[in-house]
């Protein structure tokens, strides 16, 4: 039963769509655990440019099997419109897509309560990506959340969503003196959906596990990152689902003892969107650079995202936490031709070194990284295929990032192409 987990280990968009699709070439299934349309993962292939939010990027293999799995959350509108641009570029969504009965829905109400909220937060918001994340999350754990399954049954649906729309009607009329949403109109709108999504809904563990039981081999594809998972991330600046790794299991039905191979998606920097602490951030040309050669716009919202150096703190709280069998390092390419680049060993915090990540995010935000520096190197190494090609004092950072860490490094991404990229080891 090989399987492998790509998950993020800093604040998301380390590179894991292109990962998950190169790592798709070897295997049989692919499926989200966790998260929904907040992740966007860009695969470029053929130097054609995808951007998927809630479809697994294993999508875009239509030989492949592809799930969504009951950990997410689905905006069954997105995901419709998700479907119907890949078809629209010749993709096949058929039968190659399985949809968890046991996911839960994003609601208008959802959408509409973030908004109200994130307003009210002023400067002191979360930034969400504003889809409706952390309002269904809320109600699948207030035990008020409508799922997949219920789009298959109208009647419950109505009756579920009524109830639930009396209670956030009031919350948004009276607390954020927003208009209130119509019942039947949600009801309409939905059961169109239902039709739609009607071929793809399905019992996923049964599928997930059948698989493993006949030796295929499964990918796992993480979204978002272990610092912005909810018990593991800079809480609250978080997202509202457990992207580290033990949300594989709650998250598709999939036990510990069948998750195999944990990689790690290290970006060579680090880039954080929306609010929180963030200790190495950059505020000078070199961050600057990062942002702009690194091309840090979000794909899912297009903020401009903040940049800074690799955090070397955060990345062995992520190693402990997912248990990582390897890492993947990407845009390795973004730091040709620096001078200097720096590593963050530890923090200084209230005249203190810091070595262990602060779980609390005010501490992290007090916070002074403590650097090491490094040559930089003047070649390219964009879109390099072989270790030995690199130029040595990219290997040197390759290798000190491993040593420091701790972790096999077992891929290196040098460009945005599905062909840019040095393998070291066999994945599954
Ligand atoms: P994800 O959310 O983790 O899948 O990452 P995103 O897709 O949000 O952000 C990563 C961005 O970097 C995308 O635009 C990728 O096409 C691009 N990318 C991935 N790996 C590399 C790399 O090694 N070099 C360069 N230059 N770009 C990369
Ligand atoms: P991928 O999978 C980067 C961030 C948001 C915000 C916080 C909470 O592409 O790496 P949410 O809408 O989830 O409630 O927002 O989480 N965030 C991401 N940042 N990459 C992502 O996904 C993200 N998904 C959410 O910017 O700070
Ligand atoms: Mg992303």
């Amino acid at each position: 039963m090989p399987s492998a987990l790509v998950l993020g280990t800093q604040w998301g968009d380390e590179g894991k769509g292109k990962l998950v699709d190169f790592l798709t070439e070897s295997a049989h299934v692919v499926a989200r655990y966790q998260g929904g349309h907040n992740a966007g993962h860009t695969v470029v292939v053929n130097g054609r440019k995808f951007v998927l939010h809630l479809l697994p990027s294993g999508i875009l293999r239509s030989d492949k099997l592809s799930i969504i799995g009951n950990g997410t959350v689905v905006d069954p509108r997105c995901l419709i419109e998700e479907i119907d641009g890949l078809r629209a570029e010749g993709l096949k969504v058929d039968e190659n897509l399985l949809l968890s009965k046991g996911a839960h829905l994003i609601m208008p109400y959802h959408m509409a309560i973030e908004a109200a909220a994130e307003k009210q937060l002023g400067d002191k918001a979360i930034g969400t990506t504003l889809k409706g994340i952390g309002p269904a999350y809320t109600d699948k754990y207030q035990r008020t959340g409508v799922k997949v399954a219920d789009l298959l049954m109208p009647e419950f649906f109505m009756e579920r969503m009524k109830k639930n729309l009396e209670f956030k009607n009031m919350v948004l009329e009276r607390i954020y003196g927003e208009k209130p949403l119509d019942a039947k109109a949600i009801f309409d709108e939905y059961m169109a959906y239902a039709e739609r999504l009607k071929p793809h809904i399905a019992d996923t563990d049964v599928a997930i596990n059948r698989a493993l039981d006949e030796g295929k081999n499964v990918l796992f594809e993480g979204a978002q990152g272990t610092l912005l998972d909810i018990d593991h991330g800079t809480y609250p600046f978080v997202t509202s689902s457990s992207a580290a790794a033990g949300g594989v299991c709650t998250g598709l039905g999939v036990a510990p003892t069948r998750v195999n191979r944990i990689v790690g998606v290290v970006k060579a920097y680090t880039t954080r969107v929306g609010s929180g602490p963030f200790p190495t951030e950059l505020f000078d040309s070199v961050g600057e650079m990062l942002q702009q050669k690194g091309g840090e716009f979000g794909a899912t919202t297009g903020r401009p995202r903040r940049c800074g150096w690799l955090d070397m703190v955060a990345l062995r709280h992520a190693a402990m936490i997912n248990g990582l069998t390897g890492v993947a390092i990407t845009k390795l390419d973004i730091l040709d031709g620096l001078d200097e680049i720096k590593i963050c060993t530890s923090y200084q915090c209230d005249g203190k070194k810091v070595e262990n990540f602060p779980s609390d995010a005010a501490m992290l935000e007090r916070c002074v990284p403590q650097y090491e520096s490094f040559p930089g190197w003047k070649g390219s190494t964009s879109g390099l295929n072989d270790f030995g090609d690199l130029p040595e004092n990219a290997r040197k950072y390759l290798k000190t990032i491993e040593e420091m860490l701790g972790v096999e490094i077992q891929l290196i991404s040098t460009g945005p192409g599905r062909e840019e990229l040095i393998s070291l080891k066999e994945q599954f």
